[in-house]
């Protein structure tokens, strides 16, 4: 579980990622358009876990294509790290484009700026398309996975290829209160945000949310504490397909 920060500034965000780490969160999510790098930083500094044991990863926005370094060198800076866990594309360019990028970013894992570099929003065709013309494969693609988006076909595509498949917003993205999810919360005592989240884990794909509640924070990482029955995934997996009808499992 990785604790989003987008629309997380300030003192806001400082005091959110601090309090994340001391709850137990090991993952940071920001990117250099969150504009947050520097408060997320020293949340990082203020809570009491060691950097070696957490992993930050932080994205390049694609319109700055041609800037990859000097980019990379401010987000070390204002996050405090001399090294990124995980630098990730935010978003897909043209095929020229992305692989532009790409090469950039294999240069920054080769010089040690980076232990592991990977995308976001990209199709398995311009992964397929990343991997064909620079053979490095991405460690991980940051898409929107919930029951809206879900496609099985991008799981099976990235777990063929040992891409992670990372799902961020499975809350603003989703349709919380759908009568599907509801009727399972109900079922284990949990709440919908939990089954969404678990339901994410049963699919292999680790998640990104946000919260700047403590008692939220604690829920979310208590996903592990249960599990759903394949009647239940599968249930799930119907939601985005069919169109948000209200037949419970
Ligand atoms: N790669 C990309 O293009 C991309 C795009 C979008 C997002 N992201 C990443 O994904 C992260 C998460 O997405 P998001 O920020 O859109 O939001 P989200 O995690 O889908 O939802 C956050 C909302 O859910 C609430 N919440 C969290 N846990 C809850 C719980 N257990 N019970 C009730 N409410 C709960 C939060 O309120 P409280 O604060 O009150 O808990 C907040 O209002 C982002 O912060 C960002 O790091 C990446």
């Amino acid at each position: 579980m990785s604790l989003g920060t987008w629309q997380m500034w300030g003192e806001t965000a400082t005091r959110g990622v601090q309090e994340a780490i001391d709850a137990g969160y090991r993952c940071i999510d920001t990117a250099t358009g969150y504009r947050n790098e520097e408060a997320v930083g020293a949340g990082i500094r203020a809570s009491r876990i060691d950097r070696d044991h957490l992993l930050i990863i932080t994205k390049f926005p694609e319109e700055e294509v041609g800037r990859e370094r000097r980019t990379l060198l401010r987000s070390l800076d204002l996050l405090g790290v001399d090294c990124l866990d995980l630098w990730l594309i935010h978003a897909p360019l043209d095929a020229d484009g992305s692989l532009a990028m790409w090469e950039r970013f294999i240069e920054a894992r080769e010089e040690g700026l980076v232990r592991a570099i990977g995308v976001s929003n990209f199709q398995p065709a311009q992964v397929d398309a990343l991997i064909a013309r620079s053979g490095v494969v991405p460690a991980v693609n940051q898409v929107a996975f919930g029951p809206r988006w879900f496609d099985s076909a991008l799981a099976g595509h990235h777990a063929s290829h040992g891409i992670v498949v990372q799902g961020h917003s499975p809350f603003s993205e989703n349709e919380l209160h759908h009568s599907v999810v509801r009727t399972i919360a109900e079922r284990h005592g949990r709440s919908v945000h939990q089954v969404l989240l678990r339901w994410h884990l049963e699919h292999g794909v680790l998640t990104v949310a946000k919260s700047v509640s403590r008692e939220h924070l604690a829920a979310n990482l208590q996903v592990s504490e249960f599990s759903l029955d394949p009647a239940e995934v599968a249930a799930i997996d119907r939601i985005g397909s069919h169109n948000w009808s209200e037949d419970a499992p």
